[in-house]
Protein backbone atom coordinates (compact mmCIF):
# COMPACT_ATOMS: atom_id res chain seq x y z
CA UNK A 1 0.00 0.00 0.00
CA UNK A 2 2.86 2.48 0.91
CA UNK A 3 4.55 1.71 -2.44
CA UNK A 4 1.42 2.40 -4.31
CA UNK A 5 1.12 5.59 -2.40
CA UNK A 6 4.85 6.03 -3.05
CA UNK A 7 4.71 5.37 -6.92
CA UNK A 8 1.44 8.08 -7.14
CA UNK A 9 3.59 10.79 -5.05
CA UNK A 10 6.82 10.49 -7.38
CA UNK A 11 4.56 10.66 -10.52
CA UNK A 12 2.54 13.39 -9.35
CA UNK A 13 5.75 15.45 -8.76
CA UNK A 14 7.14 14.51 -12.07
CA UNK A 15 4.00 15.25 -13.61
CA UNK A 16 3.65 18.79 -12.01
CA UNK A 17 7.22 19.69 -12.99
CA UNK A 18 6.39 19.22 -16.71
CA UNK A 19 6.36 21.97 -18.99
CA UNK A 20 5.83 20.29 -22.39
CA UNK A 21 3.38 18.53 -23.97
CA UNK A 22 5.75 15.68 -25.20
CA UNK A 23 7.27 15.23 -21.73
CA UNK A 24 3.50 14.93 -20.62
CA UNK A 25 2.69 12.07 -23.07
CA UNK A 26 6.25 10.07 -22.51
CA UNK A 27 5.21 10.49 -18.64
CA UNK A 28 1.69 8.93 -19.18
CA UNK A 29 3.84 6.06 -21.00
CA UNK A 30 6.11 5.64 -18.07
CA UNK A 31 3.23 6.08 -15.51
CA UNK A 32 0.17 3.97 -17.38
CA UNK A 33 1.67 2.38 -20.08
CA UNK A 34 1.47 -1.27 -20.27
CA UNK A 35 5.09 -1.38 -18.58
CA UNK A 36 4.25 1.51 -16.53
CA UNK A 37 5.03 1.74 -12.87
CA UNK A 38 1.37 2.31 -11.90
CA UNK A 39 0.38 -0.61 -14.65
CA UNK A 40 2.97 -2.69 -12.82
CA UNK A 41 1.87 -2.95 -9.28
CA UNK A 42 -1.32 -4.88 -10.54
CA UNK A 43 1.25 -7.47 -12.04
CA UNK A 44 2.07 -7.73 -7.90
CA UNK A 45 -1.36 -8.49 -6.85
CA UNK A 46 -1.07 -12.92 -7.82
CA UNK A 47 2.27 -12.45 -4.38
CA UNK A 48 -1.22 -11.35 -2.11
CA UNK A 49 -3.28 -13.16 0.01
CA UNK A 50 -6.96 -13.38 -2.09
CA UNK A 51 -8.76 -11.40 0.87
CA UNK A 52 -6.01 -8.42 0.20
CA UNK A 53 -6.70 -8.72 -3.62
CA UNK A 54 -9.64 -6.39 -4.07
CA UNK A 55 -8.58 -3.58 -1.45
CA UNK A 56 -5.22 -3.33 -3.48
CA UNK A 57 -6.41 -3.70 -6.59
CA UNK A 58 -9.06 -0.42 -5.34
CA UNK A 59 -6.64 1.20 -4.13
CA UNK A 60 -4.23 1.16 -7.53
CA UNK A 61 -7.11 2.10 -9.28
CA UNK A 62 -7.65 5.33 -7.45
CA UNK A 63 -3.86 6.05 -8.15
CA UNK A 64 -5.04 5.36 -11.42
CA UNK A 65 -7.71 7.63 -11.36
CA UNK A 66 -5.44 10.75 -9.23
CA UNK A 67 -2.82 10.59 -11.69
CA UNK A 68 -5.21 10.97 -14.79
CA UNK A 69 -7.30 13.54 -13.14
CA UNK A 70 -4.28 15.50 -12.77
CA UNK A 71 -2.64 14.69 -16.10
CA UNK A 72 -5.89 15.42 -18.04
CA UNK A 73 -5.65 18.93 -16.05
CA UNK A 74 -1.88 19.90 -17.01
CA UNK A 75 -2.66 18.54 -20.63
CA UNK A 76 -5.57 21.49 -20.63
CA UNK A 77 -2.33 23.79 -18.80
CA UNK A 78 -0.08 23.05 -21.53
CA UNK A 79 -2.23 23.38 -24.45
CA UNK A 80 -3.91 26.66 -23.51
CA UNK A 81 -0.32 28.14 -22.37
CA UNK A 82 0.48 27.40 -25.77
CA UNK A 83 -2.87 28.69 -27.69
CA UNK A 84 -2.09 31.86 -25.73
CA UNK A 85 1.10 32.17 -26.80
CA UNK A 86 -0.05 31.95 -30.02
CA UNK A 87 -2.30 34.48 -29.90
CA UNK A 88 0.08 37.00 -28.24
CA UNK A 89 2.71 36.94 -30.97
CA UNK A 90 -0.18 37.21 -33.77
CA UNK A 91 -1.95 40.09 -32.34
CA UNK A 92 -2.87 42.78 -35.43
CA UNK A 93 -2.55 46.17 -33.68
CA UNK A 94 -5.57 47.38 -35.94
CA UNK A 95 -4.61 51.07 -34.66
CA UNK A 96 -1.50 51.63 -36.49
CA UNK A 97 -1.41 53.76 -39.06
CA UNK A 98 -0.77 52.38 -42.40
CA UNK A 99 1.51 53.46 -45.07
CA UNK A 100 0.08 55.66 -47.72
CA UNK A 101 -2.82 54.04 -49.83
CA UNK A 102 -3.65 56.14 -53.33
CA UNK A 103 -6.84 56.77 -54.20
CA UNK A 104 -8.31 56.19 -57.64
CA UNK A 105 -9.67 59.06 -59.85
CA UNK A 106 -12.50 58.81 -62.18
CA UNK A 107 -11.22 58.93 -65.47
CA UNK A 108 -11.58 62.35 -67.17
CA UNK A 109 -14.60 61.61 -69.45
CA UNK A 110 -16.67 60.02 -66.82
CA UNK A 111 -16.22 63.80 -64.40
CA UNK A 112 -17.14 65.54 -67.58
CA UNK A 113 -20.05 63.48 -67.94
CA UNK A 114 -21.31 63.45 -64.84
CA UNK A 115 -20.98 67.46 -64.66
CA UNK A 116 -22.59 67.33 -67.81
CA UNK A 117 -25.12 64.70 -66.47
CA UNK A 118 -25.74 66.97 -63.47
CA UNK A 119 -26.65 70.23 -64.75
CA UNK A 120 -29.35 68.29 -66.97
CA UNK A 121 -30.55 66.17 -63.76
CA UNK A 122 -31.13 69.42 -61.97
CA UNK A 123 -33.12 70.78 -65.04
CA UNK A 124 -35.36 67.73 -65.01
CA UNK A 125 -33.79 65.71 -67.67
CA UNK A 126 -34.09 61.74 -67.39
CA UNK A 127 -31.11 59.70 -68.57
CA UNK A 128 -31.98 56.76 -71.16
CA UNK A 129 -29.31 54.73 -72.72
CA UNK A 130 -29.92 52.69 -75.80
CA UNK A 131 -28.23 49.48 -77.72
CA UNK A 132 -24.93 50.08 -79.32
CA UNK A 133 -25.72 47.65 -81.82
CA UNK A 134 -28.58 49.53 -83.41
CA UNK A 135 -31.51 49.01 -86.18
CA UNK A 136 -30.61 51.26 -89.53
CA UNK A 137 -33.85 52.07 -89.10
CA UNK A 138 -33.05 54.00 -85.44
CA UNK A 139 -29.79 55.17 -86.37
CA UNK A 140 -30.33 56.36 -89.44
CA UNK A 141 -34.10 56.17 -91.22
CA UNK A 142 -35.93 57.59 -88.42
CA UNK A 143 -33.53 60.81 -87.93
CA UNK A 144 -33.80 61.76 -91.93
CA UNK A 145 -30.82 60.03 -92.88
CA UNK A 146 -32.29 58.12 -95.97
CA UNK A 147 -30.57 55.41 -97.83
CA UNK A 148 -28.44 57.51 -99.94
CA UNK A 149 -27.14 60.11 -97.50
CA UNK A 150 -23.20 60.37 -97.33
CA UNK A 151 -23.12 59.70 -93.74
CA UNK A 152 -24.05 56.31 -94.16
CA UNK A 153 -20.96 56.03 -96.53
CA UNK A 154 -19.60 52.53 -95.92
CA UNK A 155 -16.43 54.43 -94.79
CA UNK A 156 -17.93 55.89 -91.75
CA UNK A 157 -20.43 53.41 -90.38
CA UNK A 158 -19.64 49.79 -89.39
CA UNK A 159 -22.25 47.43 -90.88
CA UNK A 160 -23.31 44.19 -89.25
CA UNK A 161 -25.66 43.30 -91.61
CA UNK A 162 -27.67 45.20 -94.40
CA UNK A 163 -29.75 46.45 -91.36
CA UNK A 164 -27.90 46.48 -88.21
CA UNK A 165 -25.28 48.88 -87.64
CA UNK A 166 -23.07 49.51 -84.22
CA UNK A 167 -24.22 52.95 -83.68
CA UNK A 168 -22.32 55.89 -85.27
CA UNK A 169 -23.96 58.33 -83.02
CA UNK A 170 -26.39 58.95 -79.64
CA UNK A 171 -28.81 60.49 -81.74
CA UNK A 172 -31.18 57.11 -82.50
CA UNK A 173 -32.29 57.18 -78.95
CA UNK A 174 -33.98 60.09 -79.07
CA UNK A 175 -36.04 58.05 -81.93
CA UNK A 176 -36.66 55.60 -79.58
CA UNK A 177 -37.67 57.86 -76.56
CA UNK A 178 -40.09 59.40 -79.26
CA UNK A 179 -41.75 56.37 -79.88
CA UNK A 180 -41.96 54.97 -76.54
CA UNK A 181 -42.62 58.02 -74.44
CA UNK A 182 -45.18 60.73 -74.03
CA UNK A 183 -44.39 64.41 -74.34
CA UNK A 184 -42.86 66.30 -72.02
CA UNK A 185 -39.65 64.51 -72.50
CA UNK A 186 -36.84 65.67 -71.45
CA UNK A 187 -34.12 63.30 -71.49
CA UNK A 188 -30.18 62.90 -72.08
CA UNK A 189 -28.07 59.39 -73.80
CA UNK A 190 -24.98 58.89 -72.77
CA UNK A 191 -22.90 56.05 -74.49
CA UNK A 192 -20.35 54.95 -77.04
CA UNK A 193 -20.37 55.27 -80.59
CA UNK A 194 -18.43 53.67 -83.62
CA UNK A 195 -17.10 55.18 -86.57
CA UNK A 196 -14.66 53.70 -89.31
CA UNK A 197 -11.39 55.65 -88.66
CA UNK A 198 -8.77 55.24 -89.04
CA UNK A 199 -6.74 56.01 -84.93
CA UNK A 200 -4.76 59.54 -84.54
CA UNK A 201 -4.86 62.21 -82.70
CA UNK A 202 -8.47 63.24 -83.75
CA UNK A 203 -10.02 60.13 -84.53
CA UNK A 204 -10.94 57.35 -82.80
CA UNK A 205 -13.42 53.93 -84.19
CA UNK A 206 -14.88 54.43 -80.70
CA UNK A 207 -15.54 57.37 -78.77
CA UNK A 208 -18.07 58.73 -76.69
CA UNK A 209 -21.30 61.39 -76.87
CA UNK A 210 -24.11 62.22 -75.14
CA UNK A 211 -27.39 63.59 -76.75
CA UNK A 212 -29.87 65.73 -75.12
CA UNK A 213 -33.83 65.64 -76.17
CA UNK A 214 -36.55 68.00 -75.25
CA UNK A 215 -40.26 67.58 -76.87
CA UNK A 216 -42.90 69.37 -74.97
CA UNK A 217 -45.85 72.08 -76.09
CA UNK A 218 -44.09 75.63 -77.44
CA UNK A 219 -40.46 74.40 -76.78
CA UNK A 220 -38.64 77.14 -78.92
CA UNK A 221 -34.94 77.85 -80.24
CA UNK A 222 -34.25 80.20 -76.95
CA UNK A 223 -35.30 77.70 -75.09
CA UNK A 224 -31.98 74.98 -76.42
CA UNK A 225 -29.92 78.38 -76.75
CA UNK A 226 -30.50 78.17 -72.78
CA UNK A 227 -29.85 75.14 -72.10
CA UNK A 228 -26.48 74.82 -73.57
CA UNK A 229 -25.63 78.25 -72.37
CA UNK A 230 -26.27 76.61 -68.98
CA UNK A 231 -24.53 73.12 -69.81
CA UNK A 232 -21.52 75.26 -71.10
CA UNK A 233 -21.06 77.80 -68.12
CA UNK A 234 -21.39 74.95 -65.76
CA UNK A 235 -18.76 73.49 -67.66
CA UNK A 236 -16.69 75.44 -68.42
CA UNK A 237 -17.06 78.39 -66.06
CA UNK A 238 -19.49 81.22 -65.66
CA UNK A 239 -17.76 83.73 -68.33
CA UNK A 240 -17.63 81.12 -70.86
CA UNK A 241 -19.64 82.92 -73.98
CA UNK A 242 -21.69 80.53 -76.70
CA UNK A 243 -21.72 81.34 -80.55
CA UNK A 244 -24.39 79.28 -82.76
CA UNK A 245 -23.57 79.35 -86.22
CA UNK A 246 -26.01 77.97 -89.23
CA UNK A 247 -25.05 74.09 -89.70
CA UNK A 248 -26.93 71.30 -91.06
CA UNK A 249 -27.96 67.88 -89.57
CA UNK A 250 -30.78 65.51 -91.29
CA UNK A 251 -32.78 65.61 -88.01
CA UNK A 252 -32.89 68.77 -87.23
CA UNK A 253 -33.94 72.06 -88.43
CA UNK A 254 -32.74 74.51 -87.90
CA UNK A 255 -29.21 73.29 -87.01
CA UNK A 256 -26.39 75.14 -85.50
CA UNK A 257 -23.05 74.30 -84.38
CA UNK A 258 -22.20 76.02 -81.52
CA UNK A 259 -18.69 77.47 -80.58
CA UNK A 260 -17.77 78.33 -76.88
CA UNK A 261 -14.78 80.54 -75.51
CA UNK A 262 -11.59 78.29 -75.22
CA UNK A 263 -11.39 77.52 -71.89
CA UNK A 264 -7.42 77.51 -71.93
CA UNK A 265 -6.64 80.98 -73.78
CA UNK A 266 -10.17 82.60 -72.04
CA UNK A 267 -10.53 83.41 -75.53
CA UNK A 268 -7.68 85.10 -76.45
CA UNK A 269 -6.37 83.11 -78.90
CA UNK A 270 -3.77 80.02 -78.36
CA UNK A 271 -3.13 76.73 -80.62
CA UNK A 272 -5.83 75.05 -78.62
CA UNK A 273 -8.31 76.60 -80.38
CA UNK A 274 -5.93 77.76 -83.70
CA UNK A 275 -5.79 81.16 -82.28
CA UNK A 276 -9.60 82.12 -83.44
CA UNK A 277 -10.29 82.54 -79.04
CA UNK A 278 -13.66 80.00 -79.50
CA UNK A 279 -13.87 76.34 -80.20
CA UNK A 280 -16.47 74.13 -81.88
CA UNK A 281 -17.88 72.39 -79.16
CA UNK A 282 -21.36 70.91 -80.24
CA UNK A 283 -23.92 69.98 -82.59
CA UNK A 284 -28.19 71.17 -81.93
CA UNK A 285 -31.04 71.98 -83.32
CA UNK A 286 -34.83 72.17 -83.82
CA UNK A 287 -36.03 68.73 -83.90
CA UNK A 288 -37.18 68.33 -87.92
CA UNK A 289 -40.59 68.32 -87.89
CA UNK A 290 -40.38 64.80 -90.42
CA UNK A 291 -38.14 63.39 -87.37
CA UNK A 292 -41.47 63.78 -85.25
CA UNK A 293 -43.67 62.78 -87.55
CA UNK A 294 -41.76 59.49 -88.22
CA UNK A 295 -41.51 59.17 -84.23
CA UNK A 296 -45.56 59.42 -83.94
CA UNK A 297 -45.29 62.96 -82.64
CA UNK A 298 -47.86 65.71 -84.30
CA UNK A 299 -45.31 68.41 -85.16
CA UNK A 300 -48.46 70.75 -85.22
CA UNK A 301 -48.69 69.97 -81.59
CA UNK A 302 -45.66 69.49 -80.00
CA UNK A 303 -42.13 70.89 -81.08
CA UNK A 304 -38.37 70.18 -79.60
CA UNK A 305 -35.09 70.59 -79.47
CA UNK A 306 -32.05 68.19 -79.43
CA UNK A 307 -28.18 68.15 -79.24
CA UNK A 308 -25.28 66.29 -79.37
CA UNK A 309 -21.96 66.77 -77.76
CA UNK A 310 -18.71 64.63 -77.96
CA UNK A 311 -17.51 63.33 -74.46
CA UNK A 312 -13.97 63.55 -75.84
CA UNK A 313 -13.99 67.15 -77.33
CA UNK A 314 -15.97 68.63 -74.56
CA UNK A 315 -13.17 66.93 -72.00
CA UNK A 316 -10.02 67.81 -74.06
CA UNK A 317 -10.84 71.22 -74.72
CA UNK A 318 -11.38 71.38 -70.84
CA UNK A 319 -8.04 69.80 -70.29
CA UNK A 320 -6.00 71.18 -72.98
CA UNK A 321 -5.83 67.31 -74.23
CA UNK A 322 -4.54 67.25 -77.41
CA UNK A 323 -4.58 64.08 -78.69
CA UNK A 324 -7.80 61.49 -77.83
CA UNK A 325 -5.92 58.92 -77.92
CA UNK A 326 -4.77 59.62 -74.50
CA UNK A 327 -8.53 59.06 -73.15
CA UNK A 328 -8.68 54.91 -73.88
CA UNK A 329 -5.35 54.08 -73.28
CA UNK A 330 -5.30 53.88 -69.66
CA UNK A 331 -1.62 55.58 -68.81
CA UNK A 332 -1.93 55.78 -65.24
CA UNK A 333 0.67 58.72 -66.03
CA UNK A 334 -2.25 61.01 -67.88
CA UNK A 335 -5.21 59.62 -65.76
CA UNK A 336 -3.37 60.27 -62.28
CA UNK A 337 -3.59 64.17 -63.39
CA UNK A 338 -7.39 64.38 -62.67
CA UNK A 339 -7.43 64.40 -59.47
N1 LIG B 1 -25.62 63.06 -84.07
C1 LIG B 1 -24.69 64.11 -84.42
C2 LIG B 1 -23.32 63.51 -84.68
O1 LIG B 1 -23.01 62.50 -84.21
C3 LIG B 1 -24.59 65.13 -83.34
C4 LIG B 1 -25.83 65.92 -83.19
C5 LIG B 1 -25.98 67.09 -83.87
C6 LIG B 1 -26.87 65.47 -82.43
C7 LIG B 1 -27.13 67.85 -83.76
C8 LIG B 1 -28.04 66.21 -82.30
C9 LIG B 1 -28.15 67.40 -82.99
O2 LIG B 1 -29.05 65.83 -81.55
O3 LIG B 1 -29.29 68.12 -82.89
O4 LIG B 1 -22.54 64.13 -85.34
Amino acid sequence: MDQITEILQQALSELRSTDTLDALKELRVRVLGKKGSISTLMKGMGKLAPEERPVFGQKVNEARTAFETEFEAKKNELENAIKEAKLASEKIDVTLPTGAVEKGVLHPLTQVYREVRDVCMKLGFNVVEGPEMELDKFNFELLNIPKEHPARDMQDTFYINPEIVLRTHTSPVQARTMLTNKPPIRVICPGKVYRQDDVDATHSPVFRQIEGLVIDKGVTFADLRAMIDTILKALYGEDTQTRFRPGFFPFTEPSAEVDATCSLCKGKGCPACKGAGMIEVLGCGMVNPRVLEMCGLDPEVYSGYAFGLGLDRLSNIKYGVTDIRLNYENDVRFLRQFR
